[in-house]
Formats: structure tokens, sequence, C-alpha cells
């Protein structure tokens, strides 16, 4: 252990002569020396170094925890971490000596010195994605673990799951059976990042859509969205849409746990969480989109149910931009199905009275720059439901004059 840090001292003195003698020598010698290739190869990984959840598979293998900085076998756990010890530890005289030496260097040996730090930094690379998921599974199902380690888990599992092969994996680790577990957790925060990761794991991937269908969580979930604990809800929603996203078995088994009744709930619940409500209206306007895509062949009762109507309805003169936008879309949806009554829509919901306050409100927000784009494309939106229907209306009333 002692010789090994020793060891990796003196290179990390080495590599932050050749990084600092890297600026002033690529700027007098020249740029296109090999030095330059080993420069962008030095800046991706110190820009890698630093978490970036979004980044592609490759890139995120070497996950850095701030407070693991240091000691990983007595070594370093990061680029940066080792040059900022190197920084700390080193005699400016001797850096320089040292810097004055490396100048002297043909471009051959050059060459070799970047070598020896590429296999170094390889060396210091921190562990794969899929070798730091197992580590986060395995505490998360350490029972004997106190819980902050447990939730420290899931957290780190929160990141990781988000790469679809990461996500695939965590189905062949078991890392599914022990996050599922976790939604049953007494504690509403653990369960709440439980469902966080399972909609991030399965956002976009048929294959752990299935995987946790199959694991029977989606009643679980539905039961979770209509949490008291505002936060728990909203993950557990999205968890829910995440699952039942372009899956027809998904959408079933949602209709067959009282998915539908768990969302009319909530459209219609005026003092819910304003995200919860944008996530139920965006999920509704989907499932409708689904039904009209005719991948299922009978339309659904519940899409004709008067109060959730009325509820989508009174949603499009909502205080939030978004929620009236997405509201607007859903009736749109709606409005498109066979087996919905357009009388209905004027009846009961008052669609007319709802899309002339809409008209207005827009014709002021066209005034406002800052609208003014958004406010034109909700005209355009606005304008093609109310076509629909009227002509749908004017159908209706066609065939009563014809009787
Ligand atoms: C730098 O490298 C290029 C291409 O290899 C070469 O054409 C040029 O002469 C070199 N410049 C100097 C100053 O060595
Ligand atoms: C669980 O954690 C405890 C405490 O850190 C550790 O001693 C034990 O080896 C772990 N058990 C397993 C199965 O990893
Ligand atoms: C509406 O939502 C609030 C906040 O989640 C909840 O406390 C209340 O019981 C809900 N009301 C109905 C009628 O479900
Ligand atoms: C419509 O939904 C409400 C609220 O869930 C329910 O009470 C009612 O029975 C439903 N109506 C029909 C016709 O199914």
């Amino acid at each position: 252990m002692e010789r090994r840090s020793i060891s990796i001292s003196r290179m990390a003195v080495a590599l932050l002569v050749v990084l600092a003698i890297g600026v002033t020598r690529a700027d007098r010698v020249n740029k296109s020396a090999s030095l330059g290739s080993f420069w962008s190869t030095a800046k991706e990984e110190s820009d890698h170094l630093r978490w970036k959840p979004e980044v592609d598979d490759d890139l995120s293998d070497s996950v850095v925890q701030e407070e693991e900085e240091h000691h990983l076998d007595g070594g370093f756990s990061s680029l940066e971490g080792m040059l900022q010890w190197a920084v700390g530890h080193s005699d400016p005289e001797k850096l320089k000596e040292a810097s004055l030496g490396i100048q002297r260097l043909s471009t051959e040996e050059l060459k070799q010195r970047q070598m020896e730090i590429r296999e170094l930094m390889e060396k210091l690379k921190t562990p794969s994605d899929a070798k730091l998921m197992k580590i986060a599974i395995d505490d998360l199902n350490n029972l004997s673990l106190p819980l902050e380690d447990r939730h420290r888990a899931l957290q780190e599992l929160l990141i990781l799951a988000e790469p679809i092969d990461n996500a695939n994996g965590m189905t062949k680790t078991w890392g599914l059976t022990a996050v599922i577990r976790e939604l049953s957790n007494p504690i509403p925060e653990i369960r709440t990042i439980s469902a966080w990761i399972l909609g991030k794991a399965s956002q976009n991937n048929p294959f752990v859509q299935k995987q946790i269908l199959e694991l029977g969580t989606l009643a679980k979930l539905i039961e979770m969205a209509r949490s008291d604990f505002s936060e728990e809800a909203t993950k557990a929603l999205y968890a829910v849409s995440a699952l039942i996203r372009n899956n027809i078995e998904g959408q079933e088994l949602f209709y067959m746990e009282a998915g539908d009744t768990m969302l009319q709930s909530i459209l219609s619940n005026s003092t819910i969480d304003i995200r919860l409500l944008r996530k139920s209206v965006f999920l509704l306007a989907d499932l409708v989109e689904c039904q009209l895509d005719g991948r299922s062949n009978t339309e659904l009762p519940f899409f004709s149910n008067h109060s959730l109507l009325k509820s989508v309805v009174d949603l499009m003169t909502s205080e939030d931009l978004d929620i009236q936008e997405k509201a607007l879309y859903a009736v749109k949806n709606l409005l498109l199905l066979r087996s919905i009554d357009a009388v209905v829509f004027k009846d009961v919901c008052e669609l007319d009275v709802a899309l002339g306050r809409m008209r207005q409100q827009l014709e002021q927000l066209i005034c406002d720059d800052k609208f003014k784009e958004y406010a034109l494309d909700m005209e355009n939106l606005r304008r093609e439901v109310e076509l629909i229907f009227v002509g749908k209306l004017d159908k209706v009333r066609r065939t009563v004059d014809f009787l």
C-alpha cells in the first residue's frame, strides 16, 4: 500500500509537469505534435471525471463521488484528485528542475512518457458502471447496513440507471427486485427515490418495462400515486407513465389495476400538486392517442365519463399555461374518438365557453413579445380543436334533423 502510493505520487508529479509543459510547448514548438492529441484526451478525461449522468456509457465509466476523491487502495480515484495532491505535495524547485529535464526530452522520449501516463490513467480509472451498480445493489440488499448507506446506494442507482445498457444490466443483477422491495419501505423518501429509479430505468426501454411489469409493480405504483406526500405521488406517477408508454400490455394492466380511477381523481382534485396534475393530463392525452392509433380495438368507457371530460375542460382555464396546453391537446384527442359525444362536451363541459375564454387570453398574450410565438402556436391548436368540435356538433344536429 505504502509503496503504491509513493510510486503514484511520483507519477503524479511527472504528469503534472508534462501537463504544465504541454501548454508552453504546444505554443512554442508545434501544435500538431502528438502532444495535441494527448491534450485532448486529458481534457476529455478530466471532463468526464466530473460526474455527468447524461454522457454516454463509455464516458461515464469513471464515477467520482466527492468524498471518495482520495484513497481508493491508497491511490486516487480521479485525475483531479491526483493533481490536487501533487500540487499540495510537490516542491516547486524540484518541479522546475523536472520540467527543465522534460523539456530536453526528444519527441520519442516524450511519446514514451505520454504512453506511460496514459497507462497510469487507465489504472487509476474508477470502476465501470456495471461494477458500481453491483456495489450499490449489494449495499441495498445488505440489511445490516445503516439506512443512510442504503439511501445513498439508491441515489447512486438513480444516476446509474439512466443509460440504457445499465438499466438492462439491472435486470440481470437482480437490481430491480431490490429496488422494487424498497417501494414498501416505511420511509416516504426511500419509496420516492425507488419509484424514480424504476421510472428512469423503464423510460423508452421495452425490455425493462416488461421485466418490471412482470414483477407486479404497477399496482403498487398506482397506489403510491395517490399518496398525500406529493413528492412520492409525483415520482410514482412518473414511473407509471414510463412503464406503460407505448406499451399495450402495460396499458391493459393499468386499466385492470384501476389506474384510470387514480388518474381521474387527480385530474378532478383542485388542490393537488401542480406537477402531478401536469403529468396526469399528459398521461391522459397519451393514453387517448394510443386508442386513436387503433392499437386497442374497443374504445374504453372511461374516456366518455362525463366527470372526466369536465375535469379536463376545466383544466383548459388553469392558471398554469403548461397545463392549459396539455389539457387542450387531451381534449383534441378525446374529440377524435368515435365514441365521444360532442353534445356532452357542449352541455356538460361547456367546451365552447372554455374555448372562447382561451381565445381572449391568447389574444392578449400575442401582444406580449415574450409569449407571442407560444401564443400563436396555442391559438393554432385551439382553432383546430374548435373546428373538430363544431364539425362534430353539426354532424349530430344534421342527424337529429334527419330523424
Ligand atoms: C509543425 O508540424 C507541421 C506538420 O507536421 C509541419 O508542416 C511544420 O513545419 C511544423 N512546424 C514546426 C515549427 O516544426
Ligand atoms: C453487510 O455490511 C456489513 C457492514 O458493513 C458487512 O460487515 C457485511 O460483510 C456485509 N454483508 C454482505 C453480505 O455484504
Ligand atoms: C386532493 O389532494 C390533496 C393533496 O394531495 C388531498 O389531501 C385531498 O384528500 C385530495 N382530495 C380529494 C377529494 O381526493
Ligand atoms: C364516472 O366517473 C365517476 C368518478 O370516478 C364515477 O363516480 C362514475 O360512476 C363514472 N360514470 C360512469 C358512467 O361510469
